[in-house]
């Protein structure tokens, strides 16, 4: 079922997944599909590239015009834009051709790496090493789904032709990765698409948008809309001419649209609460890095991120584990992405309701083993937090804050570690860290999650060797995982009156 992501694809892929020099090499776009490579901070040509692109951060304004230009503040307008994509005739192309297509934008998006560095981190707070391996992962996404679009074509071309409208409404988390990896799916799988980026990441996403647009993606069949919240926002989601919605968001946001139209065919993932196990039997100082690192990267600020670790056994009170945690964390370097130093962000807003409430009050038995502070006055900026003594049932067990506090609850042994992991309600990520063969594949059967990472961090899905989707309720839909092989099918097989011409 999901526990492919890592053992089984991994065997599967032949090329390494190694760095660029950014200065010489560029992407190969041709070809069966390798990941790109992120780039290699250690050559000192590209330390000076992400330099330059930091330096440029607080000027930066580079899609301004284009959110200004797709702002949309009248239904006619909208409703302009609705009746354009539902007409295109981007899904008649062959397979073949719409792969072509995705490929230009591959290279193009590999040359603005750069500039979407640049925006991402002046809009979004996103520092250099955590924006680099986003855009490796759009470029991956278009380069896998021409793959699939190409395959589709040889499968079955009448059943996989054209696939109406879709609407894609992307997070501001990974203003690139997901706008680009939700849109180009669809217009993989022949459909046309309305996207709609998240108001605080415009700039990232019509960047991302006009890269397509240069690759040749017709004006008709891709359109940018920047919506003020609130009523056309539910015009475009109960519009009945939209075929299908891909949602990233919180579950909350996927019921509002429920709510808007009732039949709405959605995909959409939403929400996760994750934890790390670590049981005796794992390499302790491999479980404190990729904790700190599944805990804290981006400020805690992923779906995918692990916001509780379950100690097993003697793990829980062991020293040597509790000192080589603080170490890690307190060691973090914490500032805006202007200091290429800077290894945990800011927020994208100030830190307030439940994620405050966790960055400066303790339930019950909880005890701070690094207090969180904060470090300037706009509230955006907090040293991370870790909470020791977290109790099964409690808010910081079950709950998603979305920011940079880790929890830590004890478990006597591993069944009762799977079942305080499996007592969320969401099921995105899951982590183990254990050197145990029969320790890992009883957790494998057990755990209650579409992502199951072992001996490694629980972020950063890698484009076809973890394709990524949520279970129980960080799923709204079918739960197909993007970056899968299943994905671009899942797309297809919902027109529900055949294919149009
Ligand atoms: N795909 C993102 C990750 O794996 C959410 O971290």
């Amino acid at each position: 079922r999901f526990v492919a992501s890592l053992a089984a694809l991994d065997s599967e892929v032949p090329a390494p997944h190694r760095v660029q020099d950014r200065r010489t090499d560029s992407v190969e776009v041709e070809g069966p599909f390798h990941n790109v490579a992120d780039t290699d901070p250690s050559l000192s040509g590209n330390r000076g590239w992400a330099e330059a692109i930091i330096a440029r951060v607080p000027a930066s304004t580079l899609g301004a015009d284009l959110v200004r230009d797709h702002t949309i503040t009248r239904s006619e307008a909208l409703e302009s834009v609705i009746n354009t994509a539902h007409a295109s005739l981007w899904g008649s192309r062959s397979g073949v051709e719409r792969a072509a297509v995705l490929r230009r934008a591959a290279a193009i998006l590999d040359q603005r790496r750069g500039d979407l560095l640049e925006v991402m981190a002046a809009e979004c707070g996103k520092t250099i090493d955590q924006g680099d391996p986003e855009v490796s992962e759009a470029i991956d996404f278009a380069l896998y789904y021409a793959t699939l679009a190409e395959e589709l074509g040889t499968i079955d071309s009448a059943r996989h032709r054209s696939v109406g409208l879709t609407v894609v409404t992307p997070p501001w988390n990974f203003p690139v990765a997901i706008p680009a990896g939700s849109t180009v799916a669809a217009l993989a799988a022949g459909s046309a698409v309305i996207i709609k980026p998240a108001p605080q990441a415009q700039q990232c996403g019509s960047l991302m948008v006009h890269a397509l647009w240069e690759a040749g993606v017709p004006r008709d069949a891709l359109h940018l809309v920047h919506l003020e919240e609130g009523d056309l926002g539910r015009a475009l989601v109960a519009d009945p001419r939209v075929d299908r919605l891909i949602l990233t968001g919180a579950y909350e946001t996927a019921a509002l649209f429920r709510s808007f139209r009732s039949d709405l065919p959605m995909l959409a993932e939403t929400s996760g609460k994750n934890a790390i196990v670590i049981t005796p039997e794992a390499d302790l100082d491999l479980a404190v890095k990729d904790l700190v690192a599944s805990a804290f990267g981006h400020a805690g600020q992923k779906c995918s991120a692990a916001s509780l670790g379950i100690l097993v056994g003697s793990v829980a009170t062991s020293e040597r584990f509790r000192r080589q945690l603080v170490d890690a964390v307190e060691s973090l370097t914490v500032d805006h992405p202007t200091n290429p130093d800077a290894q945990v962000g800011p927020l994208i807003s100030p830190a307030e309701g439940k994620l405050r409430a966790a960055l400066t009050t303790l339930e019950a038995g909880e005890s701070w083993l690094v207090q969180p502070r904060q470090l300037d006055e706009t509230g955006r900026l907090w040293s991370p937090g870790v909470k020791a003594g977290v109790r099964p049932g409690s808010t910081t067990h079950l709950i998603e804050f979305f920011g940079p506090v880790l929890g830590l609850v004890a478990a006597a042994d591993l069944d009762e570690a799977i079942a305080l992991q499996n007592q969320v309600e969401y099921g995105l990520t899951a982590g183990l860290h254990s050197l145990n063969p029969d320790e890992i594949s009883t957790w494998i059967d057990r755990v209650q999650a579409g992502n199951l990472y072992v001996n490694r961090t629980t972020v950063g899905a890698i484009v076809r060797r973890q394709p990524f989707g949520g279970w129980k309720k960080s799923a709204v839909g079918p739960g197909t995982k993007a970056g899968g092989p299943n994905y671009l099918i899942a797309l297809s097989d919902w027109e529900p009156d055949g294919p149009r011409a």
